[in-house]
């Protein structure tokens, strides 16, 4: 048997519905932001990502998975969508399109060679957003708030945001000084790696993974002391607008990220849920002001954010949220004998076509095996053919809960259908929170969501 690769997995089943509803709220949350969906190539040529993510990062020094094509290029899959994304505006020239800024977003799969753990795949999937050609704070609590009011959409709650600023580059020049002035002297009884990062980029020591509970680390200095006066400023306006939209924060001073196109607002967010283990960012993002301008286009102002779905459905898991998926059929079609399977063919593909969510026998079991096969994909109704009822245009419908049965004509099925089924909820319409609503107007979350639509007319 060939096995999956390390750190990838086969996604499928209940687990699988609940990936695509995850994927229908983001759709759906992002329409509303008026975000436009962008997809790039899952590989690119590898010196995209060593310029874009940065030569010091571990992304690239140790995960990225390379590879050379049969015309000798050298080619990496991506492990993260923002520099494909920038790599994409300049080469399409967005920053000339009239509508500014440009508002993209995400749902991809990633690749890291990482060392296997919870939470840390192999291939992953992200959702993010980038908006490029806007340097207004306003931009950058819009989209710290995005994350936010995903998940809070999807019913999680334990929840916490971590939002930091690098400052400008002048900042970030002084900032940088004042790392390697501190750690100098202490390099020994830090890592290899970290040793190796003091001269080429000091932040990234305060990302080492290795090092992570070194007293050292914990007591460096602080980016919020090396800001200049117009970054502070900034970052007050962040808070400001963060403020605003009702986005609980705090400041972590510490909070740097593993990539190196950052400057300015950092921010990350993390699942407080127990059981989730370290790696428990489930968002995290940052402005890039000069990664347009690295890529070959011009100065251009960004900020973005991804989140690995995976670990949002981890944490959904362990929050135990219920989520609205379809776990049942409306219909199962079943036949007597094969004298009117051909019927029941045509007649399954009638009612999918109506709307209903239909099922039919494949296998050719009798009738006694198609009822257990009729509960086991949890049917509201089944429609039990045989060939004297359908002499007659009428066929037998029977609720498989209260186990009535009703011998119904041919032409009228539909309206027997559509009524019975209406009168057990599941009229569902969509509401702008992006659940499904029944209709006596209640929000089928379980009352997880901040649509403010529960009980009341939409
Ligand atoms: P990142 O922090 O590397 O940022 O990844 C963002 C999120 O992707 C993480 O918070 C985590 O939820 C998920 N993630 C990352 N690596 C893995 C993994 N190995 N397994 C499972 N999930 C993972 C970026 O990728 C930036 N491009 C974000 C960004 C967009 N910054 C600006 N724009």
């Amino acid at each position: 048997m060939i096995s999956k690769p390390k750190g990838c997995y086969d996604i499928y089943g209940t687990n699988a519905k609940k990936w695509q509803y995850v994927s229908k709220i983001i759709d759906s949350l992002m329409e509303k932001y008026n975000y436009g969906y962008i997809r790039t190539p899952i590989f690119e040529s590898s010196e995209l990502f060593h310029r874009g993510i940065g030569e010091s990062t571990d992304v690239v020094t140790k995960e990225t998975y390379d590879f050379v094509d049969r015309g000798e290029r050298k080619m990496t899959l991506r492990p993260e969508g923002t520099a494909g994304i920038v790599r994409s505006y300049v080469e399409n020239k967005m920053y000339g399109d009239a509508i500014q800024p440009i508002k993209l977003y995400y749902n991809g799969t990633m690749y890291r060679y990482e060392r296997p753990q919870s939470g840390r795949d192999r291939e992953f999937t992200q959702f993010g957003v980038e908006v490029l050609g806007s340097n207004d704070p306003m931009v950058d609590a819009e989209v710290i708030s995005i994350p936010v009011i995903l998940l809070s959409m999807l019913g999680l709650k334990g929840v916490k945001v971590k939002i930091n600023s690098l400052g400008d580059k002048e900042s970030r020049d002084n900032y940088r000084k004042a790392l390697i002035e501190y750690f100098k002297p202490h390099m020994t009884s830090l890592c290899e790696d970290c040793n190796d990062r003091l001269e080429k980029n000091p932040l990234r020591i305060l990302d080492c993974k290795v090092d992570r509970e070194n007293e050292l680390l914990k007591n460096a200095p602080k980016t919020i002391d090396y800001l200049n006066e117009e970054s502070k400023k900034r970052f007050e306006e962040v808070k400001s607008y963060l403020d605003e939209l009702g986005i609980d924060y705090e400041v972590d001073t510490k909070l740097v990220r593993g990539l190196d196109y950052y400057n300015h607002t950092v921010f990350e967010i993390e699942a407080s849920v127990e059981g989730f283990g370290s790696n428990n960012v489930l968002a995290g993002g940052g402005r890039y002001n000069g990664l347009v301008n690295t890529l070959d286009g011009p100065e251009t102002s960004c900020i973005g954010f991804a989140c690995g779905i995976g670990r949002i459905i981890q944490a959904l898991d362990l929050e135990e949220v219920k989520l609205p998926i379809i776990e049942d059929l409306e219909v199962f079609v079943m036949y007597v004998s094969d004298t009117e399977k051909k019927y029941a063919s045509s007649l399954v593909q009638y009612l999918r076509g109506n709307g209903f969510r239909t099922d039919t026998e494949y296998t050719g079991r009798g009738l006694k095996a198609q009822f257990k096969q009729a509960d086991r994909l949890n049917s509201k109704y089944l429609i039990i053919l045989n060939d004297e009822d359908l002499k007659n245009d009428e066929v037998k419908v029977k609720n498989n809960k209260t186990k009535e049965e009703a011998l119904v004509s041919i032409d009228y099925l539909l309206y027997y259908l559509d009524e019975h089924l209406m009168d057990e909820d599941y009229d569902m319409d969509e509401c702008s929170c992006g659940h499904d609503h029944n209709h006596d107007h209640e929000c089928n979350c379980g009352g997880n969501c901040n649509c403010g639509g529960h009980n009341e007319e939409i």
